[in-house]
């Protein structure tokens, strides 16, 4: 099942000559891990942000489900086609873990009791022990940290998820258990999640490998695991 289509993508930034998006074409499953590497420059931020619907193409189209995402209300666009991971992880510091997690269902109108339920399922699959939920997000290491981000991103439903450097301040061990997670979300969950990144063993470890050059997005390999 596609999850997002692009149609000749490009972005230009006002007064600049040069479009740092350029023609793209692809597709988004769910069900798939993405990788995205480039170069410093090459476009991976600018089109994560069209992506993410905070832009829209220059020229070109971006389907979500066959629909065109110029034409629906953006703002529930990014609040319920997608979800965010940050390499910063973007926790609210003066909210605990379970408020961090509780926050956007509040903001939906999802009722507190009913929140809080779900923010404890989400905490749990991503191994947050209970005793720390009631922690600032200070009080945690960094991969316990982008695990609580993942659980928030969670809580909304969307099925695609968008990660800029989810792993750029993290070491071996807890980039490994961020990959399995994330991995194990596409592969067992069916989300879509693409992943811009500097880091091999996230990129070794998608279903699909592309590399930006340019502004121009290219197939690095495909499905490399099942041959
Ligand atoms: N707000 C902006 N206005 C004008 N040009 C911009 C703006 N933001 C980025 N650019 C330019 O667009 C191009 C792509 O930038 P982008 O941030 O998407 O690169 P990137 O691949 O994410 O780089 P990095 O790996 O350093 O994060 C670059 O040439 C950059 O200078
Ligand atoms: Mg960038």
């Amino acid at each position: 099942m596609s999850a997002l289509a692009l149609k000749n993508v490009t972005y230009r930034y006002k007064n600049s000559p040069k479009a740092a998006v350029s023609g793209i074409s692809c597709l988004f499953e769910e069900g798939k891990v993405y990788s995205i590497t480039g170069p410093s420059g090459s476009g991976k931020s600018t089109f994560l942000s069209l992506l993410a619907g905070m832009d829209l193409p220059t020229e070109g189209e971006i389907l979500l489900d066959g629909e065109n995402i110029a034409g629906l209300d953006l703002d529930r666009y990014r609040r319920e086609s997608i979800s965010m991971i940050f390499q910063a992880f973007h926790l609210f510091p003066l909210l605990t873990v379970m408020e961090n997690v509780c926050f956007p269902m509040e903001l939906c109108g999802v009722n507190p009791k009913d929140a809080r339920k779900r923010a404890e399922a989400l905490l749990e699959g991503v191994g947050i022990a209970k005793e720390k939920r009631d922690r600032f997000p200070s009080k945690l290491s960094g991969g316990e940290r982008q695990r609580v981000a993942i659980a928030r991103s969670l809580a909304s439903n969307a099925k695609i998820i968008l990660a800029d450097e989810p792993t750029g301040n993290l070491d071996y061990a807890n980039t490994q258990n961020i990959i399995e997670i994330l991995c194990d979300l596409a592969h067992s969950k069916g989300y879509c999640v693409i992943i811009v990144t500097h880091d091999s063993e996230v990129a070794e470890a998608a279903d699909v490998a592309f590399r930006m050059r340019d502004g121009v997005l290219q197939t690095e390999w495909r499905e490399k695991k099942n041959g």
